[in-house]
């Protein structure tokens, strides 16, 4: 069976690229399928580092065919820097890369909008967008009448397409409050050319992703999909309002991709050995504090996209449990256990106080959610880098207890470890380290 997933299980950032890099040797494919260019997936390969946004994570091994399918939101213009800066860096895109016809497009309108709606708050909170678009994207790709698709890009009538959405646009955003200057950039002309030249420079990439991705699926070729954000930011299933706008737990691999679900076999649900969150929204294990300094600061946590700080706490064992139930998740891969080597204690949430009352599923409401206070089972920190450890025997015994731990509040096994951004500072595990999980 072909197909394999790299799931986030928290708010995103929990390392999928230097992942999704390190298996694509083993794949034929490698393919996004929701989100866009608010993903950042950094891959570390020696002394090089990458910052992908729209790109698929496989692109640094040119034999593997990089796919992305009608559920990402595509800004061309960001797309463009981002193939020109690999391949003035020797990383050729070009046969090996593939994007759907089928997928939208980040228009410029997208950008303004996703700004001048981002200072509203839901409640008392902003979302705290990435501001690349994204919402207002899929808002029009969901609506239908604004939407414009890559197919439209490079199809005749485009300039027509253009015009109709382009001043619809510029009225209902100056009504949002839109600046004359940034409405000028949104003139049907300004905009025209702009797409003509879009369409001549990925044109060449544009195809039908679908019929590819299921010819593959049926001559047995290995598929690895990418995820990106996180499964709490599931627009059905996070923690909404305050959630990306697709759907990044593993139950949108199938509509996002187009692939029937039978093609897939195996699910890696990804999460850092503590938490971190971008943007507005609740985080019952948050902690402002010196700790949550120090790990921002051992985990180097700012956004690869926007380079804000990243919120940073414990491990929360309830919502990683649901993330990776409603994932599918065969084998977690627990990452970042290098910046725990450094604190005294660990805490691990394993059930919240909700008024009074002890639960262990995560509420539905974002009220409810932001009164949870977490139950906390506390952990003897080892004391001891586990940076160089290539094998889990390497590890000091207070390491091996916490991933066990994590692994029966989870109930997954762990499948792999890391202990640094390099591709070497990975273990993968042969077997279980939890003699029986949970479940
Ligand atoms: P993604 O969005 O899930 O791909 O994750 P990001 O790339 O946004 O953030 C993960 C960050 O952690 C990147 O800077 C990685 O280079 C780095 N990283 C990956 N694995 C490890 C690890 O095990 N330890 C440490 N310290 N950093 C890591
Ligand atoms: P990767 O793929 C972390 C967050 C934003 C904000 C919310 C909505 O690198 O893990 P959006 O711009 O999508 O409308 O923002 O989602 N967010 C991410 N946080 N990692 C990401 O991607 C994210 N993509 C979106 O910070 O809270
Ligand atoms: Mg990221």
């Amino acid at each position: 069976m072909p197909g394999t997933c790299v799931i986030g299980l928290q708010w995103g950032d929990e390392a999928k690229g230097k992942l999704v890099d390190l298996l694509a040797p083993q794949f034929d494919l490698v393919v996004r399928y929701q989100g866009g260019a608010n993903a950042g997936h950094t891959v570390v390969a020696g002394n090089e580092t990458y910052k992908l946004h729209h790109i698929p994570s496989g692109i640094l091994h040119s034999q593997v065919q990089n796919l992305i399918t009608p559920g990402v939101v595509i800004n061309p213009s960001t797309m463009i820097d981002e193939l020109d800066a690999l391949e003035k860096r020797g990383i050729a895109c070009g046969s090996n890369l593939r994007i759907s016809e089928r997928a939208h497009l980040v228009m410029p309108w997208h950008i303004v909008e996703d700004r001048l709606l981002n200072k509203q708050h839901v409640g008392n909170e902003s979302i705290g967008t990435t501001l690349r678009g994204i919402g207002p994207c899929y808002r029009d790709k969901v609506g239908r009448t604004h939407a414009i698709r890559v197919a439209d890009l490079v199809n005749g009538g485009r300039d027509e397409r253009i015009r109709a959405v382009a001043e619809q646009k510029i009225a209902i955003l100056r009504g949002l409050g839109g600046s004359d200057e940034e409405l000028a950039q949104l003139e049907p002309s300004v905009v025209a050319e702009r797409a003509a030249a879009w369409a001549e420079r990925l044109r060449p990439m544009i195809g039908d992703t679908t019929y590819l991705l299921l010819d593959a699926a049926e001559a047995n070729q290995q598929i690895l999909y990418e995820g990106a954000q996180g499964a709490l930011l599931d627009i059905d299933h996070g923690t909404y309002p305050f959630v990306t706008s697709s759907n990044s737990s593993g139950v949108g691999v199938c509509a996002g991709a187009g692939v029937p679900p039978r093609w897939i076999d195996e699910v890696i649900g990804v999460c850092k050995a503590y938490s971190t969150r971008v943007g507005g929204g609740p985080f019952p294990t948050e902690l402002e504090d010196a700790t949550g300094e120090r790990i921002r600061k051992l985990g180097n946590e700012y956004g690869t996209t926007t380079g804000r700080p990243r919120r940073c706490g414990w491990f929360d064992a309830v919502a990683v449990r649901y993330t990776a139930r409603l994932s599918g998740v065969t084998r977690l891969a627990l990452m970042m256990m290098d910046v725990l080597s450094h604190l005294d204690e660990i805490k691990v949430c394993v059930a919240y106080d909700l008024d009074g009352e002890r639960i262990e599923q995560l509420p539905t409401h974002v009220d409810a959610l932001r009164r949870c206070r977490p139950i906390y089972e506390t952990i003897p920190g080892w004391n001891e880098p586990v940076d160089d450890a290539r094998r889990v025997d390497e590890f000091p015994a207070g390491a091996i207890d916490y991933v066990r731990r994590i692994e029966a509040l989870v109930g997954v096994p762990v499948g792999i470890l890391s202990v640094g951004p390099d591709r070497a500072q990975t273990i993968f595990v042969d077997s279980p380290v939890a003699e029986a999980p949970l479940r």
